[in-house]
């Protein structure tokens, strides 16, 4: 079976989330059980197209309304990964230094339109056509509905949510750029008044999977509108929590880490880590050490870490860092922090992948107290590096994380995004800290906790093998 994942992101070529760790891995281990699965996406101006060098298959052009844009397929000259990707080159609109911008239509309309006019010259059809979030929602619509792409419209199209809050909105005075269709199933696109990708990927889609079982539920009865919808599409639905890449995510071979480890050497492998932290973050190594590391939005919960921290910070027991980028006055205040607090508590304000890495193998907790999360990443790779997660308990963190007042528990949960709650679940890890044998004992038997791939990939193939029987 022959597999395209259509995305915006994909690690390591361009990452600004989970989704890109997600559909740099996914494809590996679907080749790994003997199918064929690559990506399609964006020519972006960054690091690694600058550091790689690629080869012209294809050449056309991309109508965007009255508009004809030059695009081009490109693949790497020399393949350092473990699938194929096809990159959509459009200059005028895809090649940026950026992944998103705030007005991103007319870039993914085109990348979409590019995208499927190169899969219709193709010998060997996909068998399988897995969209990702709302930058590629318009595919299942157009693979249906568009009469330029009618002999594509028996592949099956899957869509995944990673993210319901975003959806893609835009205005209905932009229908013209998306290739002709009968009107009369103009409605297919709208949700609230305007044109909204994710809705009609919803519609159109042959399944919609979500990335943990639990955010499918959650999406009932929240979606940021499209509850009602995700209601009515429940029977095509399915939540499939995410995997890591345990190649990527090993700290036994991670050559961003200070000092590599296994369960038999992790007291002193965690301990070099934690010691380069505190080192270079002016941070106090007999304490326990807690992080963050995200995007610093309110999705995340990250508002209340200022004043969470700064709470939790007089008890003089405990460190604290922060690795994020995102809303400027969370950034200020979390940065404002540091004086307060010297030898305590420092952040990092900006993304570094390298970083994060270090922080998943040397710090003692990872705090997660997010409002919402699809699935969660974070919490998944602290496991494997032996850091305990504190998370609240929802979406895929309720999904992968056990209390450990509950039976084989090895986590702290918390159920609400309080300023309280946080403050409580940071005592009751100190606490744990404090009992050496039992953290120890669960540090070890975390690390063991399987969330690679294997699992989640096989239940995708069963989900395409149902949907092509269904033909
Ligand atoms: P989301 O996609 O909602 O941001 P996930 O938990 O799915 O959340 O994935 C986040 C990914 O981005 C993880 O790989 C995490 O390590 C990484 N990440 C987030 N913020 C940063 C940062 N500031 N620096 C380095 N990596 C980061
Ligand atoms: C989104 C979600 C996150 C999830 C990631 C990968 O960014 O916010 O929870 O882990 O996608 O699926």
């Amino acid at each position: 079976m022959q597999i395209i994942h259509i995305s915006a992101e994909c690690y390591p070529v361009a990452k600004v989330g989970g989704l890109a760790d997600v559909v740099g891995s996914l494809p590996k281990y679907q080749n790994k059980l003997g199918y064929t699965s690559a990506v399609i996406m964006p020519y972006y101006k960054n690091k690694f197209v600058e550091q790689n060098s690629f080869k012209t298959i294809y050449e056309s052009t991309v109508a965007l309304g009255v508009y004809k844009l030059n695009f081009s397929i490109r693949m790497l000259a020399n393949n350092p990964l473990d699938f194929d990707v096809y990159f959509v080159d459009v200059p005028e609109l895809l090649y940026k230094d950026y992944v998103y911008s705030a007005n991103d239509t007319d870039r993914f309309i085109a990348f979409q339109i590019a995208a499927l006019d190169w899969i219709l010259t193709l010998d060997k059809k996909p068998e399988i056509i897995h969209c990702h979030d709302h930058h590629t929602g318009l595919i299942p619509f157009m693979l249906q509905e568009c009469h330029n792409y009618k002999s594509l419209n028996k592949i099956p199209v899957v869509t995944t949510i990673h993210n319901a809050q975003y959806q893609g909105w835009f205005s209905h005075e932009k229908v013209d750029l998306i290739p002709e269709f009968d009107f009369h199933n103009v409605g297919l696109l709208d949700w609230g008044s305007s044109i909204n990708p994710l809705a009609a990927a919803i519609k159109c889609a042959w399944s919609v999977t979500t990335v943990s079982p639990s955010y499918m539920e959650e999406l009932q009865l929240e979606a940021n509108g499209l509850e009602g919808l995700l209601s009515a599409e429940r029977s095509k639905s399915v939540g499939i929590l995410n995997g890591i890449d345990a190649k990527v995510w090993n700290p036994e071979t991670d050559t961003y880490i200070v000092q590599n480890y296994t369960e038999k050497t992790v007291a002193a492998g965690r301990q070099a880590n934690k010691a380069w932290l505190c080192k270079e973050f002016n941070l106090d190594i007999e304490k326990p050490l807690f992080a963050f590391i995200g995007r610093l939005v309110g999705e995340k919960g990250a508002d209340l870490l200022p004043e969470a921290i700064f709470k939790a910070l007089k008890s003089n027991e405990i460190n604290v860092l922060v690795l994020g980028s995102g809303q400027s006055e969370i950034e200020s205040a979390l940065f404002g922090l540091i004086e307060l607090y010297p030898g305590a508590y420092n952040a990092f304000i900006g993304y570094d992948e390298k970083l994060s890495h270090i922080i998943y193998a040397g710090a003692d907790f990872l705090l997660m107290p997010s409002r919402v999360e699809p699935c969660g990443l974070n919490q998944m790779y602290a496991l494997r590096y032996g850091t305990i997660p504190i998370v609240r308990s929802i979406g895929g963190l309720k999904d992968t994380i056990t209390d450990i007042t509950e039976a084989d528990g090895f986590g702290i949960c918390h159920q609400e995004v309080n300023v309280d709650e946080m403050i409580n679940a940071i005592e009751r890890g100190t606490a744990l800290y404090k009992t050496k044998t039992k953290f120890i004992k669960i540090r070890r038997y975390i690390m063991g906790i399987d969330h690679s791939w294997d699992a989640s990939a096989l239940q995708y193939i069963n989900l395409y093998k149902a949907l092509n029987n269904q033909l």
